[in-house]
């Protein structure tokens, strides 16, 4: 890939552990205001310091981000249908590759359906932003969603749906952690994987665990929205997960930034060889 394509994919993923805390923040798009995210500005502004990327819309990019930042933007360029809606699968394109060069974006993101009545439509899409991505030195991020049929987040699904992502030629896939299995998803795919967090958790230390399991089974990283920006302590989370992603701690590692982050004290992660992501 060109240097443009090369720069793009080293800022979300920055050395030198080569992965990444992607923050998210693009549910607005089908969910409206849904809560922890009713006024994105206010949401973003204390954890942007804190997050290698932030993933988005463009709607959410110009009203609340500052265009001084320097946090490289994952610009989510799908969507059409709502949570009220009879068919969340039904979305096509919604932002097009001149528009997400406008904004100087790192990289532009899709849902995929596979599986769906708009598999067909969702899977020629991602093709149609892959070739544009490319031609423009432009990553493309393929999400592998399951609209209301979250029991599909199970490894054959989603090893299936991943690899898909990958074959038709997304750069990075987005999926989701499942317990049994899920370095077969990881495995299966040849692009880098990072993992959403899904519906809020049941606790602190559920959201840590399902970060830690992902990255030992080779996620190069989380893109995560809900279980940080609907915690108590959203910053404390975040800075908790840099600390399994960048710096291998431990779940119980992790709770100590976690609370330390939460007291208001500058934490002190012990930090330790990271092994490097795959290549
Ligand atoms: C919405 C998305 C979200 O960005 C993704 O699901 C990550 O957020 P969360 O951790 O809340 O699941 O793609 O369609």
């Amino acid at each position: 890939m060109d240097w443009g394509w090369q720069n793009r994919m080293g800022r979300i993923f920055p050395a030198p552990t080569k992965r990444t805390v992607m923050l998210a923040v693009d549910h607005g798009y089908f969910m409206g205001p849904t809560h922890g995210l009713e006024v994105p500005k206010e949401t973003i502004r204390p954890l942007l310091p804190f997050c290698d990327a932030l993933a988005l819309t463009r709607g959410v990019l110009r009203t609340s981000v500052d265009p001084g930042t320097s946090t490289p933007i994952v610009l989510r360029v799908s969507g059409g249908a709502s949570i009220v809606g009879e068919d969340l699968s039904d979305e096509s394109l919604t932002t097009s590759m001149r528009e997400a060069v406008r904004l100087n974006v790192a990289a532009v993101a899709m849902s995929v359906f596979v599986g769906s009545a708009h598999e067909h439509s969702s899977l020629t899409n991602l093709g149609t932003l892959v070739d544009e991505g490319e031609e423009l030195g432009m990553p493309v991020m393929g999400i592998t969603a399951v609209g209301k049929e979250l029991q599909k987040r199970d490894s054959r699904y989603l090893s299936l749906a991943s690899r898909i992502c990958a074959e038709l030629g997304a750069h990075v896939v987005k999926t989701y952690y499942c317990e049994e299995g899920f370095s077969r998803v990881v495995e299966g795919c040849p692009v880098p994987l990072v993992v959403a967090g899904g519906p809020k958790l049941e606790n602190d230390q559920a959201v840590l665990e399902l970060a830690h399991s992902a990255i030992e089974a080779g996620a190069y990283g989380v893109d995560m929205g809900r279980n940080i920006w609907q915690s108590d302590h959203p910053v404390a989370m975040l800075q908790a997960l840099r600390g399994i992603v960048h710096d291998h701690l431990t779940v119980s590692e992790a709770r100590t930034v976690l609370e330390e982050a939460r007291a208001g004290r500058t934490p002190s992660s012990s930090r330790r060889p990271v092994p490097p992501a795959r290549a």
